[in-house]
């Protein structure tokens, strides 16, 4: 049997077209979600994940603006750019585009952005929340898993998640969402031996870790759903993920591809990030 693809661009339409219609409510409430996404240095790849965020917000009918530095910024002017945007009353959402330059403290700037307006979910105070199972901004390429597993219609109660790969931003955030559903989560990295041993026996699998065919045939159990975080290219230069695709998919329910499965979904998920964002306006009138 060949696994079933959960294709990312056509859940994340769905998903955009709701929270095109909130967008729409608000704004008759006189509300514009706004999204203010800082980029520093010239990087090509975060140059484009930032552009096609800017673009989508505007699709959706929110506020977009991108403000940018050059690699040689200080942290002092970093620092008070996002103070800025922290009392500034047309933006609900802050994303400082990941990673800053060596002279800057990735950690100090992140801790500078408000916890209601960090749309990514990386403050400590949220990724606490998210821990004690409080309501949060949860992180947008985790929150976009947990809603493609969703899709599925497969619950994760009871389920073996396996998780490959360790970042704060997708593998520790992703394995906590995953218990906060109550599956058994197992969490592997660069430094697991024997991976296949763990990655085998998973219901759920998730790599999350830049390594193109890390996850082969022999890895994955029958019937698995097997969710592919990787951006890689190939040894032809072609767009691919972590997992060896035609192999798995021999053996997988439930497969995404790269490119279209996760990435279109945590781009929507940052637009719901922005729209709770905005939303907490309402409740603290
Ligand atoms: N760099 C790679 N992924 C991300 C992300 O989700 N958010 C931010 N801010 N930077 C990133």
């Amino acid at each position: 049997m060949e696994a079933i693809l959960l294709n990312g661009k056509e859940i994340a339409e769905k998903k955009r077209k709701m929270i095109r219609d909130e967008v729409s409510q608000l704004r008759l409430k006189n509300i514009i979600p706004g999204l203010a996404v800082i980029l520093v240095g010239d990087d090509s790849a975060s140059r484009t994940y930032v552009t096609n965020k800017q673009k989508t917000s505007k699709q959706l009918g929110m506020h977009s603006i991108l403000i940018e530095f050059p690699s040689s910024v200080s942290e002092e002017d970093l620092l008070s750019k996002v103070q800025e945007l922290n009392i500034d009353p047309s933006i609900h959402g802050i994303l400082v585009q990941l990673p800053l330059p060596k002279q800057i403290d990735e950690i100090k700037v992140i801790e500078a952005i408000s916890p209601n307006k960090d749309v990514d979910g990386f403050h400590p105070i949220n990724i606490g929340r998210l821990m004690i199972g409080q309501d949060t901004f949860i992180p947008c390429t985790p929150f976009g898993i947990m809603e493609m597993i969703k899709e599925t219609g497969v619950t994760v109660e009871g389920k073996h998640v396996v998780i490959v790969g360790r970042s704060n931003i997708v593998g520790k955030p992703a394995g906590q969402l995953f218990l906060n559903e109550n599956g058994t989560v197992t969490y592997c990295h660069s430094r697991t031996p024997k991976l296949h041993e763990y990655t085998s026996k998973a219901d759920i699998l998730v790599s999350a870790v830049g390594k193109v065919d890390l996850i082969r045939g022999d890895h994955v159990k029958e019937g698995a759903i097997v969710i592919d975080v990787g951006m890689n290219r190939n040894a032809s230069g072609k767009l691919c993920g972590d997992v060896a695709f035609e192999e798995v998919k021999k053996k997988a329910s439930y497969i995404t591809p790269v490119p279209g499965g996760v990435g279109p979904m945590t781009i929507t998920m940052l637009m719901e990030n922005t729209l709770k964002a905005a939303k907490l306006l309402l409740q603290n009138r």
